[in-house]
């Protein structure tokens, strides 16, 4: 199963392992340090925002234009900002670095 480094909104880094096939979101939101994901993965809430290290970000499908368009209205949004309900992991994504975006 990959793991992740996740850097939470203290900036602790953790490993924490994403199963291949699932939405980012899913491990993320179990964790204490994680995102709040209300919407569960309908793509209509942010608050499964993250930070994609920049190495990492080109390996991921671009996003699509409903998730752009919420990124878009984002106060925290960064180059490498991505909605973790619309990114599907992959075990080619081990090692990936993620970190947790402010609440908004
Ligand atoms: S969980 Fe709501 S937009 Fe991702």
């Amino acid at each position: 199963m990959p793991v992740l480094k996740v850097i939470d909104r203290d900036g602790a880094e953790h490993d924490v392992e994403a199963r291949s096939g699932l939405k980012l979101m899913e491990p993320l939101r179990e964790l204490d340090y994680g995102i709040a994901a209300i919407c569960g993965g309908m793509c209509s809430c942010a608050t499964c925002h993250v930070y994609i290290d920049p190495e990492w970000a080109t390996r991921l499908p671009p996003a699509m234009s409903d998730e752009r368009e919420l990124l878009s209205e984002l106060a925290h949004l960064k180059p490498g900002s991505r909605l973790s309900c619309q990114v599907e992991m992959t075990d080619s994504l081990a090692g990936m670095r993620v970190t947790i975006a402010p609440d908004e």
